[in-house]
Formats: structure tokens, C-alpha cells, sequence
């Protein structure tokens, strides 16, 4: 089965994706962490990536687009779950060809609604742990010792696109390049819009209840 999360900056694809990773079993593919761990291990992709990161621009589609057929074409097989990616309607069509090509296509997609001023409050009270990736939120979802990851006490950081004047960027973004593809997936018959709004929990008992 092959599922996409797609939503606005901070809807809560991530969280979504980790929690079908960890109770349905999903392969969770976030090209968001692809990229940062790119950047992190310094490779030619990810120091190209970092530039259009960290201002909130979207990576070329070209290379986000090799990025996941290489990672298709090596376990065509499981289950997965997309989040961050198709980002374009342009990645969208590459992605589907790409599926053709091994018998695949995408089962559904999941669109995460969400007003701007609680985006805008989620991102710039997102938390990470870089050490191990668990993400938290200084307004909704507190680590037990203050700054410290719950799993590791790694000091948590913010996402350099984190900042305000960068979240204003992606939000604009996200409208002009993203936003198509609700349009896109609902002319295809498999979109199904979730409200966003709520805890974790109640957002991932909407989404299980499409399944
Ligand atoms: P990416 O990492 O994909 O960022 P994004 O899409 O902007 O999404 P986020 O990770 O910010 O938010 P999310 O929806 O996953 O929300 P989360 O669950 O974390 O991409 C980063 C960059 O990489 C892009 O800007 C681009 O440059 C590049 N890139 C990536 N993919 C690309 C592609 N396909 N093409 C081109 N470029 C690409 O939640 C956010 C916060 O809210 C957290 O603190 C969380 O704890 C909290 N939260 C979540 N759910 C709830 C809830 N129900 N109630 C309260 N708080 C909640």
C-alpha cells in the first residue's frame, strides 16, 4: 500500500507518519529528513539542498525525485508512507510514472487541514532531538525535563527553518507549489481531507478511521 501525507508546513504529516510507522507498521519516507541528513553528513546533495532549506524554498524537483527512486528500486515491496513528497504536481507525475513502471500506485492521500495562526504556532514551537529525531513542542507536547529529549537527554534544538520570518516563506511556498495537489489527488478520486486540528491522538484516529 502506498499512502502521501500532504499538508502545510507543520499540519503534522511527520507526526502522523511516525505514529503509522510505529503501530501499523508503515515505512515512513519524509523527504524532509532525507535532505537534513544530507546536510548533516555534508554530501554534495546536501550542502546543494541546505541553500533553498534555509531560506523555505522547495529543492529542485530533479533531485528529490532521484532520491526516491533510488529508494523504491531498492525495496519496491513494502508498505509505505509518503510524507513531504510529491511537492509539486511536476514531482506528483514523475511519481506516478515511476510506480507504472514497477506495477505500483499511490492507494490514497491524506490532506491535513490547518489554519495558518496554529501552523505558525506549531512550527515555532517545534523542538528536535538531533540525535535521535523525536520531535516535541514547547506549547503542545513538552519534553518531561525541560529542553532535554525524553529518550536520550540530548539538549533539543529548533529547525533552522523554524525561525518566524522563514515559516512566512514556506506558508507562501506551500500555497504556490503545493497546494495544486489537492486538486490534483481529488480529480483522481483519492483524496480524503482529515481537519488537523485537535491532539495527536484524535488526528491519527481520523486518519485510521479512512484507512
Ligand atoms: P519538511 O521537513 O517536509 O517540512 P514541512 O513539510 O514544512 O513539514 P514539517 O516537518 O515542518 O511539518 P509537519 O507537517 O511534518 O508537522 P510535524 O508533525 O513535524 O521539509 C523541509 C524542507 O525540505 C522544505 O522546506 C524543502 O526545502 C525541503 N523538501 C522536503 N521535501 C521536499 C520535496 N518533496 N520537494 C522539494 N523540497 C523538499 O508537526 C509540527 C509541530 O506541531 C511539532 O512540534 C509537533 O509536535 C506539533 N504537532 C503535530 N501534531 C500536533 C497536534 N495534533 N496538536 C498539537 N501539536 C501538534
Amino acid at each position: 500500500m502506498i499512502l502521501v501525507l500532504l499538508g502545510p508546513p507543520g499540519s503534522g504529516k511527520g507526526t502522523q507518519g511516525a505514529l503509522l510507522k510505529q503501530r501499523l507498521g508503515f515505512e515512513h519516507v519524509s523527504t524532509g529528513d532525507m535532505l537534513r541528513s544530507e546536510v548533516s553528513k555534508k554530501t554534495p546533495l546536501g550542502l546543494k539542498a541546505q541553500e533553498y532549506m534555509n531560506q523555505g524554498l522547495l529543492v529542485p524537483d530533479e533531485l528529490i525525485v532521484e532520491m526516491i527512486k533510488t529508494l523504491l528500486s531498492n525495496a519496491p515491496d513494502k508498505n509505505y508512507v509518503f510524507d513531504g513528497f510529491p511537492r509539486t504536481v511536476n514531482q506528483a507525475e514523475a511519481f506516478e510514472a515511476m510506480l507504472k513502471t514497477m506495477n505500483l500506485d499511490v492507494d490514497k492521500v491524506f490532506y491535513f487541514d490547518l489554519d495558518d495562526d496554529i501552523i505558525v504556532k506549531r512550527l515555532s514551537g517545534r523542538r528536535v532531538c538531533p540525535k535521535c529525531g523525536a520531535t516535541y513542542n514547547i506549547y503542545y507536547q513538552k519534553p518531561k525535563n525541560d529542553n532535554l529529549c525524553d529518550y536520550d537527554n540530548t539538549p533539543l534544538v529548533q529547525r533552522e527553518d523554524d525561525k518566524e520570518e522563514v515559516i512566512i516563506n514556506r506558508l507562501k511556498v506551500y500555497k504556490e507549489q503545493t497546494s495544486p495537489l489537492v486538486e490534483f489527488y481529488k480529480n483522481k478520486n483519492k483524496l480524503y481531507v482529515i481537519s488537523a486540528l485537535g491532539s495527536q491522538e484524535e488526528v491519527f484516529e481520523r486518519l485510521k478511521s479512512l484507512l
